[in-house]
């Protein structure tokens, strides 16, 4: 018997329960089948999702194996496996590009009727390859990154060069790009616009970075994080507003007190926080502002101003940013590796596996952005 085809017993971040945090324990993790690859992981990474994954959101399925951003090696294949080899690196995705579904040649969408976002914790063909002492573990989408070893589905993972770093690499797999994305292929920002971004985590950082690339002049960070200010300037924000420098007045106010009055041509949301949806969408122009929802919380609806949207302007959201796996990511992957685009200010934490119970608690320290897993 190959070693590709024995289970493998190896250490795995844990969640059992609603908010009940994430412990390492010892694992079974099955090998591929016949479309899938079983990775050694090499570095994984935090967002804010699997904050949101512990708590039960969007679907509570436990014990939950955590962990959707990272990057690691291939160990096995599956025997119908073809663009995928023994040693490649690779990071997760969690859609794929068939570029042969409705969506796909639409062009509309990244959202791929063939190869899903898949919630509720398993395998395209609805089983998991992780258990524990016999009992069925969840994945986070279509992988399980804080693991030694996990399996996914080929259309689920993308090949990337070997000379990336590799954190750089854990965090091209979702929130850089995801911001990244709303800015370029969600909103479509057009040269000379104006945009605002809320929230400068990871996702905010991207969109701020996305904006840039795109030509806007005047891109505004808001966050209560005063540490922002100087995160948001390295991906290219031009101004900056804490709100809690102005409790009398409004973000969207504020916004529009730096735009002459009229607001901007597009706010994309990363908080999650719902009440700034409303603040998003008011801060942009009457007559044609967008306003591009990135960022989920643990309700389950929002509320919007009637008469906001009323007034001639747009509200879309977007998973992964609208970037399709294997038209647009590659794109960003190389600006990324070949240093136009720098991600070495995102990384401000580095932890082992073994420690990972306190990457919930590092995360909340004012000058986290990113905290990066060593496998
Ligand atoms: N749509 C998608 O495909 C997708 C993908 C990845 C992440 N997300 C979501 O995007 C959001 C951001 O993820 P992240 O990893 O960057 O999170 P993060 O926690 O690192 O960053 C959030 C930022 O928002 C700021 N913030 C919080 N409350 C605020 C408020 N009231 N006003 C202004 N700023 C505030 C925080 O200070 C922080 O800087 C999360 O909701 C996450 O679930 C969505
Ligand atoms: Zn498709
Ligand atoms: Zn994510």
């Amino acid at each position: 018997m190959s070693s590709s085809s024995q289970v493998i017993t190896c250490k795995g971040a844990i969640c059992w329960g609603k908010g009940e945090g994430v412990k390492v324990e010892e694992i079974q993790v099955d090998p591929p089948k016949a479309s899938e690859a079983r990775v050694k992981m090499l570095y994984a990474s935090l967002c804010h999702t699997d904050i949101l994954r512990s708590r039960g959101c969007p679907y509570p399925v436990f014990p939950q194996a955590l962990g959707h951003e990272g990057v690691g090696v291939v160990e096995s294949i599956g025997e119908k496996v073809t663009d995928l080899k023994v040693g490649d690196i690779v990071i997760p995705i969690y859609i794929g590009e068939s570029g042969e579904c409705e969506v796909c040649v639409s062009g509309k969408s990244n959202l791929c009727v063939r190869y899903p976002l898949r919630v509720n914790g398993l395998m395209p063909d609805d089983t998991s390859r992780i258990s524990i002492r016999g009992q069925k573990v969840y994945h986070v989408f279509s992988c399980s990154t804080w693991c030694e070893y996990m399996v996914s589905d080929e259309n689920y993972l993308m090949k990337v060069d070997p000379s990336i770093d590799l954190a750089h690499a854990s965090f091209i797999s979702c929130g850089f790009s995801t911001g990244f994305g709303a800015a370029w292929q969600t909103a479509q920002v057009q040269s000379g616009s104006s945009v605002v971004v809320f929230g400068l985590g990871a996702v905010g950082l991207g969109a701020i970075s996305g904006a840039k690339m795109m030509g806007a002049t005047k891109i505004i960070g808001v966050d209560i994080n005063e540490k922002k200010r100087e995160k948001g300037k390295a991906f290219g924000m031009t101004e900056f507003i804490n709100p809690k420098d102005h409790s009398d007045k409004p973000s969207s106010q504020l916004v529009k007190d730096l735009t002459g009055g009229l607001g901007v041509d597009y706010a994309i949301e990363c908080t999650g926080v719902a009440p700034l949806l409303t603040q998003a969408l008011e801060s942009t122009k009457v007559g044609g502002g967008k306003a591009i929802v990135i960022g989920a919380g643990t309700e389950e609806f929002v509320q919007v101003n009637w008469l906001g949207l009323l007034l001639g302007r747009t509200l879309k959201g977007s998973v992964f940013g609208g970037l399709k796996p294997k038209s647009d990511l590659p794109v960003l992957a190389a600006k990324c590796l070949n240093k136009d685009i720098s991600l070495d200010e995102l990384q401000t934490h580095e932890i082992p596996l073994t420690e990972i119970s306190k990457a919930f608690e590092i995360s909340k320290q004012p000058e986290c952005v990113k905290v990066i897993i060593k496998i």
